[in-house]
């Protein structure tokens, strides 16, 4: 793989630029880096067209980094959207499952390797997936990309990618919320999407680093690679990746059995970022469903999206004002107090109550907190957890950025404050992307990527990123209708 690449320069012909020019500019670029990213395979004897999040360490595909990437390539390339999606659910096992990575075959340089979790058995002939999945974008991109099809491009498109969205669903029902209640169970970190985030330490300290396996400590000794190939002091630590690489040693044992991997992980939480994107996406499934005419079939997802918002309303946390996360593992019920952006994901979901809104705006506004010159960070400013540059425990991310604008603007029509704040959103995500180029995260307080812009080793997380491109596209298109 090349990855010798150089983000071009918007072109700049010394005249002053309008801000429609200077975005359709900025589109070119994102579009070339979404280009540099393709991975094309043949397996199964078929063509797959997918792309990968970074080629400095991310040479897979990762199931809601495509979503996302996905609705960005609509609007400049409706084939290639079409072709991502079908990419992303080709390796789905018989269960359901649309695992979190869809390998490249002999790549080698993401750490761990397909081979690492022993999941063989669930192979798609020569497709071969990881065994856990992640927040559930699919089916919000599924809709979001057929809505935004040019006339009648996307019909085989969907009659292929559909039946897969819902068996995912119903998979994720009936593993993940075996008790009924609405919100999801994850069993790994990795499954948040914010793998270090501060709202998983208290449930860390149930995962005894002596239960894990002595060989499994070696092998992340030996073979861990996101930290040499990007910056040791921005990753997890190490004692992190020791627990992330124990329990995929353990579901291997439990023979990815998710009825025994749910009951007995000793990491097992109803995730509130999950969980919002779960109800949001049985709306979408729903929404394409009567799209085509199969209101019948809609009914079922509604029904399990007003299940999920009524529930995560009922995790509100009056004395801390937020919504948590509840570590589930091994019988507890422990509600998590962690102030981090995934508080916010319930406006996404529409669960917001009318008496909650103020409240949830007050908390997200403060430049102390949340709405720093760049939000919105991943933790809170003034929480003593928080770390300027460490993957999820303060940078900026372009993904969560995305998914709370939505939520501000569906609560728009009824608050003035949350359409505002949207707008203002939707302007620094485009702004901080514009100045930098496309990076992993940013630097709330500055908006910066790249601090000492000579100084390679400092960027913040891995370069030429699909997200950020797909998202400024996505932004630029749906919010200042740069065409
Ligand atoms: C990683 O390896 O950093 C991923 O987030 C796991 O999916």
């Amino acid at each position: 793989m090349n990855d010798h690449y150089k983000t071009p320069k918007p072109s700049n012909s010394g005249l002053p630029q309008s801000r429609e020019q200077k975005l359709l500019e900025m589109l070119k670029v994102a579009d070339h880096a979404l280009k540099h990213n393709l991975y094309v395979t043949t397996l199964n004897e078929k063509t797959y067209r997918r792309t990968v999040p970074s080629k400095e360490f991310y040479v897979h595909q990762w199931n809601w980094d495509s979503a996302a990437v996905a609705m960005g390539l609509i609007h400049l390339d409706p084939e290639r959207a079409y072709d991502e999606l079908r990419a992303l659910v080709s390796g789905q096992w018989d269960n359901g499952l649309i695992a979190h990575i869809t390998y490249n075959p002999g790549e080698t340089r993401y750490y761990p390797q397909a081979e690492k979790w022993h999941t063989e058995q669930f192979r798609r002939g020569e497709i071969v997936t990881s065994g856990i999945t992640q927040p559930p974008l699919l089916s919000i991109a599924v809709d979001y990309v057929y809505k935004h099809s040019p006339d009648g491009a996307a019909g085989d498109f969907l009659d292929e990618v559909l039946p897969a969205v819902m068996k995912y669903h119903d998979y994720l029902k009936r593993y993940r919320d075996p008790e009924d209640g609405g919100l999801l169970t994850i069993v790994h970190p990795w499954e948040s999407g914010t793998d270090n985030s501060p709202r998983w330490d208290s449930s860390y300290t149930h995962i005894n680093l002596t239960d894990v396996p002595q060989a499994v400590r070696e092998d992340v000794d030996a073979n861990r690679t996101d930290d040499k190939l990007g910056k040791a002091l921005h990753r997890p630590t190490q004692e992190d990746y020791y627990r992330f690489m124990g329990l995929v040693a353990l579901f291997a044992k439990l023979g990815w059995d998710y009825e025994k991997i749910v009951a007995q992980s000793p990491f097992a939480v109803k995730d509130i970022l999950f969980s919002s994107l779960w109800a949001r996406a049985n709306e979408a499934l729903a929404d394409t469903l009567t799209r085509v005419g199969r209101t019948d079939e809609a009914t079922k997802y509604h029904k399990w999206a007003q299940q999920t918002q009524e529930a995560l309303a009922h995790t509100w946390d009056e004395e801390h004002q937020q919504y948590c996360d509840i570590d589930v593992a091994q019988g507890r019920r422990e509600p998590i107090i962690e102030p981090t952006n995934a508080m916010f994901l319930p406006l996404l979901a529409g669960a917001v109550t009318d008496e909650q809104l103020p409240k949830v705006l007050t908390r997200l506004s403060d430049p102390e907190q949340f709405w720093p010159a760049y939000p919105v960070p991943s933790t809170a400013l003034n929480s003593p957890k928080f770390e300027l540059t460490r993957y999820w425990r303060g940078p900026t991310w372009p993904i969560t950025n995305l998914l709370i604008i939505e939520g501000l603007m569906r609560y728009a029509p009824q608050s003035a404050q949350a359409r505002q704040m949207g707008e203002e959103l939707v302007d620094r995500t485009l702004d901080m992307i514009e100045k930098n180029g496309f990076y992993e995260y940013y630097d709330p307080t500055k908006g910066e990527a790249r601090p000492g812009r000579e100084d390679n080793a400092r960027q913040f997380g891995f370069a030429t990123f699909s997200w950020p491109a797909a998202i400024f596209i996505q932004l630029a298109k749906q919010y200042r209708k740069a065409h």
